[in-house]
């Protein structure tokens, strides 16, 4: 069962991103000041050159502030594996956000960082949109399976699953940092609006854990089950097994 969450199944991975890219803004469109919370990784990736597209055509997204989920611990931020260096390249140099916020990956006290994270979260209020990916595991951010949800940022170690999965982005996976920065399962809850994106045959098993299968920290985005507004959009490979 599907529950409180709307599913919207394209064809593939080109119709999914512009979608999702209409979605989003849509939504920065009814609040152009607000609040945007950002992911990294695969698949959003089509999504921002969709909005850059759009930009070219007059959207404007210059009045957002932005609060991205994680970043890798440590790691500099002109690292081309940093989730700093994707943003700025992919993100806010294309479509002109100036106002960012991400984890510091160069914190000399990363549990320090996660404590001024979560304040900073704090502090900027009603999050308008959360854009989200799940990861081969069920992660969201780095929010790694475990025995609890864990609601603050944290300072993370990651899980194998995920160290293998990235280690397609580096030149092997023993160059994979073994922590991050995450921002934890609350802020991601307490944003108004979550937009999950899904895409691939690899995804399909977990997105129907996730989706209908019991609510686990085990899975952690199975949480989102209880969210009051998610919206998925996933290619057909990634719905396959709903
Ligand atoms: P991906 O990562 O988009 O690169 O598959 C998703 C995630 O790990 O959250």
């Amino acid at each position: 069962m599907l529950r409180n969450i709307n599913l919207i199944i394209e064809a593939d991975y080109a119709a999914m991103s512009k979608k999702a890219a209409d979605i989003f803004a849509r939504e920065v469109a009814g609040a152009p000041a607000g609040v945007f919370g950002f992911a990294t990784g695969s698949t959003p990736e089509g999504m921002y050159a969709e909005l850059a597209k759009q930009r070219a055509d007059g959207a404007d997204f210059s009045g957002i502030t932005t609060f991205n989920l994680d970043e890798y611990h440590p790691i500099q931020p002109d690292d081309a594996q940093s989730y700093a260096y994707y943003m700025k390249q992919r993100v806010f140099d294309p479509l002109g956000i100036v106002r960012t916020n991400l984890p510091n990956g160069t914190a000399p006290d990363p549990v320090r960082e996660c404590v001024d994270y979560e304040n900073k979260l704090a502090i900027a209020g009603d999050m308008m949109m959360q854009i989200l990916g799940i990861g081969n595991n069920g992660h969201i951010g780095f929010n790694e399976p475990g025995e609890v949800f864990a609601a603050q940022a944290a300072y993370v170690p990651l899980a194998q699953a995920t160290i293998d999965a990235n280690a397609r982005l580096f030149d092997d996976a023993s160059q994979v940092p073994r922590h991050a920065l995450t921002m934890g399962i609350h802020a991601i809850m307490m944003a108004k609006k979550i937009l999950l994106l899904v895409s691939g045959q690899g995804k399909a098993a977990i997105l129907a854990a996730a989706l209908t299968g019991p609510i686990t920290p085990q899975v952690p985005a199975s949480i989102l089950q209880l969210h009051p507004h998610v919206t998925v959009v996933a290619d057909t490979a990634a719905a396959s097994a709903l």
